[in-house]
């Protein structure tokens, strides 16, 4: 299988190292030989078509800041031209989140989606701008794509929803999609203020590239347009969704919900089709009041009542274990049709 990599940060560099440590297993277990044949981040790029070095591609990357400097004699490529023109089965567009027009990433996914490859995707910037017609152009070309990396990082929200609830109905569905935001207000329990609590999430890896995406509710936000669309056949953007990020939670609006026996949490629910993400009283006893990065999502269904999925909800090496998701799965469908 061979890969094009577009973006090359956190999440790409733990991909690459996922796939050095694990080569044996995915060739033992799913026949895979993954190669990747492109790489491009935002200052140059690499092709070799029989395979890049993994190990001397990160080397470079933290020595050299760039995947351009690979080869001695490098020239500048367009990045819309080498996802056209180089042969590979996935492309992985890992570039930075873009809210307000989806740019980059979305003429990426619609450059490589039409040039029939599949893609692989953690960015929410297109999917929250464009999730119908990336659906539709998906089908109308024939390839795969999976997203399963933009909600809850490397926990499988948006399968075990579209998957394992078959047969039943999911009435809604309301949680903590924000592993950032959701870091910082349990560390303000623990008493460290917002500013520290942010400073330890940013050296951490877990904020985004601008930190106001996650403060300010966006990241969330986008993640329940991302669900909703995909999950409840809804077809919204951002600007469905009514959102308060969690700037102004105080120290003290913290220690005072503790007093209830409550967490004060950024939540993100669907109910009756209305979006709402903002900071509430959540009781401590309730399974969606999780704390660190964790993600958690509660669904109530017509059926089968209330479940709920936890797991981690941002960080390099869990974001990239989702994109690996992905491409076995997307193996495993190209070798049975
Ligand atoms: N900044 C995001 C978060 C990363 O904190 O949840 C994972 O999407």
């Amino acid at each position: 299988m061979r890969i094009i990599v577009i973006g090359f940060g956190v999440i790409g560099q733990n991909f690459t190292k996922l796939l050095l440590s694990k080569s044996v297993d995915l060739y033992n277990q799913y026949g895979m030989k993954p190669r990747i044949v492109a790489c491009v981040d935002s200052k140059g790029s690499v092709i070799n078509q029989s395979g890049i070095d993994l190990k001397k591609l990160l080397d470079i990357k933290k020595n050299r800041q760039t995947v351009g400097e690979y080869n001695l004699h490098q020239t500048q490529q367009d990045v819309l031209q080498i996802i056209e023109s180089v042969d590979a089965e996935v492309v992985l567009e890992l570039t930075p989140t873009n809210l307000e027009n989806g740019e980059p990433g979305l003429s990426h996914i619609i450059t490589a989606m039409k040039s029939g490859k599949n893609v692989i995707t953690v960015n929410k910037g297109p999917l929250s701008v464009a999730f119908p017609s990336l659906i539709e152009l998906a089908k109308f070309n024939g390839i795969f794509f999976r997203f399963s990396g933009t909600v809850g990082g490397g926990t499988p929200i948006l399968e075990f929803a579209k998957r394992c609830l078959k047969g039943d109905r999911i009435v809604s569905f309301r949680g903590i999609l924000n592993g950032t935001t959701n870091y910082i207000l349990s560390k303000m329990e623990e008493r460290l203020s917002f500013t520290e609590a942010l400073k330890d999430a940013q050296i951490r890896g877990y904020a985004e590239t601008a930190p106001a995406l996650d403060i300010e509710g966006l990241d969330a936000a986008a993640k329940l347009v991302i669900m909703s669309n995909w999950l409840m056949d809804m077809k919204v953007t951002l600007e469905d969704v009514e959102r308060i990020g969690i700037s102004k939670v105080t120290t003290n609006d913290v220690i005072d919900s503790e007093k209830r026996g409550n967490s004060i949490k950024l939540i993100a629910s669907c109910e009756n089709k209305n979006l709402i993400v903002k900071p509430l009283e959540v009781s401590k006893l309730d399974p969606i009041c999780v704390n660190g990065t964790l993600n958690a999502v509660t669904f109530s269904l017509e059926y089968s009542g209330e479940q709920t999925i936890i797991g981690r909800g941002a960080g390099g090496i869990e974001t990239a274990s989702a994109v690996l998701r992905d491409m076995i799965e997307i193996r495993e469908n190209i070798v049975t049709v």
